[in-house]
């Protein structure tokens, strides 16, 4: 059976830093309620002139780069994300584009903050079946575009990346069960209106009305969201890991979506990760949606920290409502 391995890793986040300090001076919050409630300091944020494949270019790019791969060689292109450069082509099309993969199947992957966590499923199942042999998945975001600043309830949340990685297909025998080994991937439409964007899409065109009314940015029930995020964080990771064959003795890295970090505790708790063996950077970034956990992987690879046969938990929850897992032995 083939086995996707992941063999690089990639990120790329934009120069500019706004602190909690600086939205102080713009938003009526505090740095102690915004840290207390949710771990963050700062995040970064796009500039005028720079869109989702600004970021998500580079962070494909050095993935490949630590692969060794060239982009010709790779057939699969997936874009997670809920903020593409434009409606279409799908940014997954630029970005395959700009890396000479010709002919690669591409495509963009709307599943909100648990978008990497399904394409890195969806890759695995390419890989599986043979229809893959290099697949490319990035998750990436550019949400401080659609946020609406004068909502002080998420604008204080979210932040802009991108991370990749290239998953590559090897024969298992000779491999030590080395790869992405299981994913578990679930969603609840009944409670799509927790976290959404009303309008600007065909339901509700953008016009002048749906501008004023603010319809066209994030919308969250936080409060609701978050204790749903905790009990179905815990239950994906345990079905993924069950998938396995493992238990929670057996993760070495927990690397969770970064939206909370009483939501991360919380989850963590329940896993019994060991002390020090969450990855978190919540406090540098904010959430990320799509591209934190690829942001968080390529942190701890280019560290040094993870080792040869170590199993990493991600596990990511989000707009749709979404949820899911995957197991990976390094
Ligand atoms: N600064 C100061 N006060 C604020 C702010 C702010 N930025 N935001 C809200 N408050 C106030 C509220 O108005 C409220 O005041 P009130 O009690 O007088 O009404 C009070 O703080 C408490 O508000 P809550 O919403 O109850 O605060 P909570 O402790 O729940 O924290 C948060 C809010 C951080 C949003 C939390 O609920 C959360 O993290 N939820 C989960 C989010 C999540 O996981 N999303 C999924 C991914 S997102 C995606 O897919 C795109």
């Amino acid at each position: 059976m083939k086995r996707g391995r992941i063999t690089g890793t990639g990120r790329s986040v934009p120069a500019r830093i706004l602190t909690n300090k600086d939205l102080e001076e713009f938003v009526d919050t505090t740095d102690e309620w915004i840290f207390t409630r949710t771990g963050i300091r700062e995040r970064r944020v796009a500039g005028p002139d720079e869109s989702l494949s600004t970021f998500a270019l580079p962070a494909a790019q050095a993935a490949l780069d630590m692969a060794g791969v060239a982009g010709k060689d790779v057939d699969l292109v997936i874009c997670a994300t809920v903020t593409p450069d434009m409606p279409f082509p799908a940014t997954a099309n630029l970005i395959q584009d700009r890396i000479g993969a010709a002919r690669a199947a591409s495509f963009d992957l709307s599943a909100g903050c648990t978008g990497f966590v399904y394409a890195l499923g969806v890759a695995q199942r390419f890989i599986e079946s043979g229809a893959s042999k290099n697949a490319l998945v990035i998750g990436g975001e550019v949400l401080t575009k659609i946020m609406d600043w004068t909502d002080r309830t998420t604008c204080v949340l979210f932040g802009d990346g991108a991370g990749a990685v290239l998953v590559q297909a090897h024969d298992d025998e000779t491999e030590d069960g080395r790869g992405v080994i299981g994913s578990a991937m679930h969603s609840d439409g009944s409670l799509g209106d927790l976290i959404c964007i009303p309008g600007g899409g065909s339901k509700m065109p953008i016009s002048p009305e749906v501008f004023d009314a603010r319809l066209a940015y994030i919308k969250m029930k936080g409060n609701e969201t978050f204790k749903i995020a905790v009990r179905s964080l815990v239950e994906v990771s345990d079905e993924a890991l069950t998938q396995c064959g493992l238990g929670h003795q057996d993760v070495a890295w927990f690397i969770p979506h970064q939206a909370n970090q009483r939501i991360i505790d919380a989850v963590g708790q329940r896993l019994e990760v060991r002390d020090g063996h969450t990855y978190v950077n919540i406090d540098r970034y904010g959430n990320t949606s799509a591209a934190s956990i690829p942001i968080a992987l390529d942190e701890l690879n280019r560290d040094g920290k993870i080792q040869e046969g170590d199993v990493l938990l991600f596990s990511a929850f989000g707009a749709g409502l979404t949820w899911g897992a995957n197991v990976v032995r390094w």
